[in-house]
């Protein structure tokens, strides 16, 4: 039985992942964006994506109530932006450099990769929720290297073959 949440976190921060950051808009309201790791993909036909959110986070009310969004890849260097859009009830994205998207979302302009997504589904899952993505557009860097999360801190992808 896992009864210890630390330890069963320390064991999931084995698995090394990338870092994106997950932006949206809701109305006319200031456009938000939150860090997340559990960034996948799931199917090439349809395209789908997924991420999940704690059910706790304060951006849950938007995540719930708007259709699109857009997954910005970071790369190398990007520790700044991914830490200050994980500071918790602070999701501005003012004074970042952005781009509007296709989807009208808003898009950090120096990602290695953006995937714009309609919301597909939602599915509670323990104190999460998974959110399906529908990508509508993606553009990526042929150039850059990513921003890469391992055992609680940041990394960056070794040179060289083994
Ligand atoms: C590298 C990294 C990955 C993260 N991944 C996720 C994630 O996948 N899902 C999530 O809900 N929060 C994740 N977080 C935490 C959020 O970015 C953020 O700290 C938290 O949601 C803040 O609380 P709030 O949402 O209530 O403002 C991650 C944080 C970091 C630094």
């Amino acid at each position: 039985m896992v009864d210890d949440k630390r330890k069963f976190r320390n064991a999931l921060g084995h698995f090394a992942t990338g870092v994106a950051v997950i932006t949206t808009r809701f109305d006319e309201k200031e456009p938000i964006g939150i860090t997340v790791n559990s960034f996948s993909s799931v199917s090439l036909e349809p395209p789908l994506i997924l991420w999940s959110l704690d059910d706790k986070s304060d951006t849950l009310p938007i995540f719930n109530a708007v259709n699109r969004f857009t997954v910005n890849i970071l790369r190398e260097g990007h520790q700044g932006i991914s830490n200050r859009l994980a500071r918790q009830g602070d999701h501005s994205l003012e004074g970042l450099p952005l781009r509007a998207g296709v989807n009208g979302c808003p898009a950090l302009e120096d990602a290695l990769a953006h995937f714009e997504c309609d919301v597909y589904a939602r599915h509670e899952a323990g104190d999460h929720i998974i959110i399906l993505g529908k990508v509508t557009h993606f553009e990526y860097s042929e150039d850059g290297r990513p921003l890469l999360y391992h055992r609680g801190g940041y990394q960056g992808l070794a040179t060289g073959t083994p």
